[in-house]
């Protein structure tokens, strides 16, 4: 038993050492309801339990001019072009990353993001239909170039994300009839396989019906492997 407990705590200060070194940036992507709140919160607290520095963020949000932002984003009246969401969005991005990401990445610390410039290209991008090369265009603006290490993304189908996900006045859902409501969000998803499939090193795609100490299970196989070095 002894030997057992010295060997982890050898393994975790190896692993320890070596994110002291570089960092870790994961990201949670997913429709309405498919739990990346939870999840998050979850895998911090895995991490955390194991004295492994990590820090939980969300966008848009999380600095206080994100913060400002998401409400304008999420609940505000105001008519907004397409295209002035995208900026919005990338400016509180630009934002989170100056001031909480590239630092806590440079300290050696694991970010998790609840959500991050994927999430632009599924709902501005093959959501709402704008061009893919100019989403991509101005992420690059939002992200620094600072790109995530794995992106998790949990697939649940808008007929059920949408149940679970609470009752919100959220622009993609006031005045919308419920088969547009629908639409758009089928198209979100569809967009989020089809990024995962372009780049299935990055991502890590799981059923988000699946019970969510399952899905936490599959999370934390997987960045348990990042972290010794196996992926
Ligand atoms: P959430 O934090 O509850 O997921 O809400 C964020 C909402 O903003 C969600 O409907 C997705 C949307 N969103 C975009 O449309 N584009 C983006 O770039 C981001 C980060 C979020």
């Amino acid at each position: 038993m002894l030997g057992r407990i010295q060997t982890d705590e050898l393994q975790y200060l190896a692993v320890k050492l070596m994110i002291m070194k570089y960092g870790l940036f994961i990201t949670l992507e997913g429709g309405e309801g498919s739990g990346k709140s939870t999840q998050a919160r979850y895998l911090t607290q895995r991490l955390k339990r194991r004295h492994i520095p990590a820090i939980s963020i969300r966008e848009p949000g999380s600095t206080p001019l994100g913060n400002r932002l998401r409400r304008l984003l999420k609940y505000s009246e105001i008519a907004l072009a397409y295209e002035a969401e995208l900026l919005l969005f990338n400016a509180s991005r630009l934002q989170l990353v100056s001031d909480v990401i590239r630092p806590a990445l440079r300290r050696g610390e694991v970010v998790i993001c609840d959500r991050f410039a994927d999430s632009t290209l599924a709902y501005q991008g093959y959501g709402r239909g704008l061009s893919l090369e100019i989403v991509e265009q101005i992420n690059e603006v939002g992200t620094q170039n600072v790109l995530p290490d794995l992106t998790i993304l949990l697939d649940v189908a808008p007929e059920k994300g949408l149940q679970r996900h609470e009752v919100s006045n959220d622009r993609y859902e006031s005045g919308h009839r419920l088969d547009d409501i629908m639409d758009f969000h089928r198209r979100v998803r569809d967009g989020y396989l089809s990024l995962s499939l372009e780049q299935p090193e990055r991502w890590l795609k799981i059923d988000g019906t699946l019970p969510a100490a399952e899905v936490s299970k599959i999370i934390w196989r997987r960045v348990n492997d990042l972290l010794s070095g196996n992926s």
